[in-house]
């Protein structure tokens, strides 16, 4: 199938939609529906693929690329130690993150942590576990950062978010680095520059480096080289300016991925290539040695390896303004576990997984279950005239923030996560129950 399936996913000889190896329909009977599933060995490989693309690229010039996975994108300890076992390192931005990834057994050294307002019980717990590099966000944060490890005895390894000003990625709320938003010190206004110098100046802080982050869902090659020259350039500047070499610098995520056939992706390969010319030829111009670098993808990694599974329930026919009809499919989900269509308007496709349909094919959109019209999973879609309630639908792509942003609207039951590899389902994580939502309610009798 198109490639905006995982790897292994395949037409079986009556129809339905095998992911690896386990046929959909015993995996709807088996844990129910809605149903997260990840391609355990397609999700291991993307991972892979950027520790060898981007070691093989940098490695020509002698210097080395750690790989964070950013795990707000999808993460359960099962997750943080496939990342392990694959040799990457993992981006944590709460508590609750690091926990999951140290109970994933990544090692403490192993972590980065992120966020534009790291709450003390967060900083502290990094500090006491001793994470490899808290990225600072803030002049305040490099102060409160500096009193917890004063009085922790250690000394905080720190790297500092740079606010280039390259403006990249899909929808607004998800690019990150132009000034007019939360993220980050910025690089034009000389902020980036002063917190080097603070955290430089600290003595119980390390300063490690500095990071950048320029958005999600970018396809263009030009807006990470762009900012990859500018952070060298800033490293050069603090070079001249002090004497001192920054050992690193970590280039961020937002590596692209198609979530429709006919949606495109940076590929893996391009973009370590690419990036890595274009850090040469900063290098060149501005002179002094290679950093190490560190990247961190996300979506990349998560999102193509996953579908979500639904079975459908009401099927509606709408006659549109124009003349033309509509088709409704309602699932029995929708944006409590996926909110990207919603929050982003993004785009989707869907099949019919359960069975081949020789029935034609009409417009349609599919819904979901909640009190909002908004509510939609995939707005247009072709989907055969006989679809019909008792089918299943997939949906691909929706690995990366679709069980990281599932939300119990409506009292929803968040959906189990399953990982399939050799004809094996395994729960990653197990469905919300009935009781679950009653237990938070402390006071339902
Ligand atoms: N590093 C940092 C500091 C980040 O903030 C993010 C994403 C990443 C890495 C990973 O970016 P990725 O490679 O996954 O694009 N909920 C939105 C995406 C928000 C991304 C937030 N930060 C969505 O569903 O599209």
């Amino acid at each position: 199938m198109a490639s905006v399936w995982s790897s292994s996913v395949k037409r079986t000889s009556d129809g339905a939609i095998s992911v690896g190896g386990v046929d959909v329909r015993e995996l709807a009977a088996e844990h129910g529906t809605p149903l997260y599933v990840v391609d355990e060995a397609d999700m291991r490989a993307r991972a892979a693929a950027f520790r060898d693309h981007f070691a093989a690229a940098f490695g020509r010039k002698g210097a080395e690329v750690d790989v964070y996975y950013a795990s707000k994108a999808f993460l359960c300890s099962q997750v943080a130690r496939w990342m392990r076992e694959e040799d990457l390192c993992v981006d944590v931005a709460s508590l609750g993150e690091l926990e999951i990834a140290l109970r994933g057994g990544v090692a403490p050294q192993h972590i980065g942590l992120h966020g534009n307002n790291k709450s003390d019980a967060e900083l502290r717990r990094a500090l006491e576990v001793g994470v490899g590099r808290i990225i600072v966000d803030s002049f305040t944060e490099i102060e409160v950062l500096e009193a917890l490890a004063a009085e922790l005895s250690v000394v905080a390894p720190v790297m500092v978010r740079v606010t280039t000003g390259v403006h990249a990625g899909g929808h607004e709320y998800i690019a990150t680095s132009h000034e007019d938003q939360k993220f980050g010190l910025s690089l034009a206004s000389g902020a980036a520059y002063e917190a080097l110098v603070a955290c430089h100046d600290a003595a119980n802080l390390n300063l490690l480096g500095i990071h950048t982050h320029i958005g999600s869902q970018i396809l263009s090659l030009a807006a990470f080289q762009e900012s990859a020259e500018r952070m060298l350039g800033l490293r050069g500047a603090f070079t001249a300016d002090t004497g001192a070499e920054l050992p690193e610098v970590d280039l961020g995520g937002g590596y692209a991925i198609a979530y429709t056939e006919t949606g495109e992706a940076l590929e893996t390969r391009d973009a370590a290539y690419g990036i890595a010319d274009a850090v040469e030829a900063a290098v060149a111009k501005v002179g002094g040695t290679w950093p190490r670098f560190s990247i961190e993808p996300g979506r990349a990694i998560a999102g193509p390896a996953g579908m979500t599974l639904y079975t459908v329930g009401v099927v509606k026919q709408v006659q549109l303004e124009d003349g033309g009809g509509r088709q409704y499919v309602a699932v029995d989900g929708g944006m409590s576990d996926n909110m990207r269509t919603i929050t982003y308007q993004a785009e989707y496709t869907a099949t019919v997984a359960s069975r081949l349909s020789d029935a034609e094919s009409a417009l349609s959109r599919v819904v979901g279950k909640h009190c909002e019209s908004g509510d939609v999973v995939v707005r247009d879609v072709q989907l055969p005239h006989d679809v019909a309630r008792g089918d299943l639908l997939a949906v691909p792509a929706t690995g990366a923030y679709g069980r990281s942003m599932a939300n119990n609207y409506n009292a929803a039951l968040r959906p189990a996560v399953v990982s399939v590899r050799d004809g094996q389902s395994t729960v990653l994580i197990r469905r919300d129950t009935l009781d679950d939502l009653l237990r938070w309610d402390v006071a339902a009798e």
